[in-house]
This record gives structure tokens, C-alpha cells and sequence, in this order.
């Protein structure tokens, strides 16, 4: 397995990656949002707010995860918020997802990132240094609709100290739909 940051020339294969993904698991629908908001996040987020890992066999692109600058108006702290993340479905349970989650949390600490936040499963996140966390910790950019899903974890070797002020999402997520 390959692990990838290099997204500029590949953003029609990830696209299809979360369509397909989200349409196999939650239906046809949800898989036209997530592949629009993975095609969103890369033709309109600037290259300094975004991260996209990717992971390859050869040539199949088996799975991918997008990190987004999440900006505190009070606080200094630099933080991103992990979506979309998807594994091929003909992938699913070979360890592919927990690797590049992995991977990709390394490669933020490396950058100077101090905080990742994500919303979803529980189950699934804590897998790879996730916690439950309230908006008291951290202010959601839009109204979530499953509260029990707000997620987060220092990348300091710190605890996760409460983030100061209201936050700011990328244009891409700034879509009820998504939260
Ligand atoms: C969720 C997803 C990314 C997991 O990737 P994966 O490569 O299959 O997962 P891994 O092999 O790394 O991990 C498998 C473990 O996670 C568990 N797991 C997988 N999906 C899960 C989910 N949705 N909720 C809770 N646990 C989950 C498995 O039971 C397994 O547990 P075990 O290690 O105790 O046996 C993948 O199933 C996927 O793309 N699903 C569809 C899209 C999706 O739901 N994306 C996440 C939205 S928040």
C-alpha cells in the first residue's frame, strides 16, 4: 500500500472514490453529496487550508481522507477538521482506513498542526485517537445534527484544552447538509 498527499492531478478518481463509496453504504443520494464536497473541497479551498491523503495499490486508489482548516477567531491554535473519508468498498475491514488515518494525522503533526477535530462514529474514530468532545471544547461552524458525533484529539502530546471563540469552516463545508 502507497500512501499519497498529492491530490492537484487526481481529483476526478477521488471524486468518483467518495460517490461510489457513499452510494454502496448509505445510497445514492448521500454518494452525489460527498463526492460534490470532495470535489468542492479541492477546486475551491486554498492549498494552505487542505490536506487530501490517498492511499494506492498500483494504479486503484483505495482510499482517501481531506483535512480542512477549522479557524477559531479567538485562539491561535492551528486546527483541521478530517471529511470525507471513504475506503473502497471492495477494501472494507483490511486495516485501510485505520493506516492512512494514521498516516494522515502523522503527516499533520509534522506540519504543526495542533488539534484535529472530525464528526462521526465514535466507534469507528477512537480507533485512531479520537474523543467524544462537547461544543464547550470546540464551537461546531454550523448546528450538528448528531452532537454525539463531535470528535477531536490534541496533536501536541497535550491535553485538549478548550478552543477559545466561535469557528469558521472552508466554503466547501459550509453547507448544513454536511453538519
Ligand atoms: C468507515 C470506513 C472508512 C472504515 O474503513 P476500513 O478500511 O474498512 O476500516 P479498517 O479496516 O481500518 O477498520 C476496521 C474496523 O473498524 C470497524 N468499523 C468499520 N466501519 C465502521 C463504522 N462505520 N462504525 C464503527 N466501526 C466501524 C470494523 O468493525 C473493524 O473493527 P475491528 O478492527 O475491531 O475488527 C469504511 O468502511 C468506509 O469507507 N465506509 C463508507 C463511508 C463512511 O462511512 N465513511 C466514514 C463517514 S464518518
Amino acid at each position: 500500500m502507497d500512501f499519497s498527499s498529492d491530490y492537484k492531478n487526481r481529483a476526478d478518481e477521488i471524486a468518483a472514490l467518495f460517490e461510489a463509496t457513499f452510494t454502496a453504504s448509505e445510497g445514492a443520494r448521500e454518494g452525489q453529496l460527498i463526492g460534490t464536497l470532495a470535489r468542492d473541497l479541492i477546486a475551491k479551498t486554498k492549498d494552505d487550508d487542505l490536506f487530501v491523503f490517498s492511499s494506492w495499490d498500483g494504479d486503484a486508489l483505495t482510499g482517501c481522507i481531506m483535512f480542512s482548516r477549522l479557524s477559531f477567531d479567538q485562539d491561535e491554535r492551528t486546527v483541521f477538521v478530517l471529511a470525507p473519508v471513504a475506503v473502497a468498498t471492495a477494501r472494507h475491514g483490511q486495516g485501510i482506513g485505520q493506516k492512512l488515518l494514521t498516516f494522515g494525522l502523522d503527516a499533520l503533526r509534522a506540519a504543526g498542526v495542533d488539534v484535529a477535530i472530525t464528526y462521526g462514529d465514535p466507534n469507528y474514530y477512537s480507533k485512531v485517537g479520537f474523543a467524544p468532545i462537547t461544543e464547550e471544547v470546540a464551537k461546531a461552524p454550523l448546528k450538528l445534527a448528531h452532537p454525539e458525533g463531535w470528535l477531536g484529539q490534541s496533536l501536541t502530546g497535550g491535553p485538549l484544552e478548550p478552543l477559545k471563540g466561535s469557528s469558521r469552516c472552508v466554503d466547501a463545508l459550509n453547507s448544513p447538509d454536511y453538519w
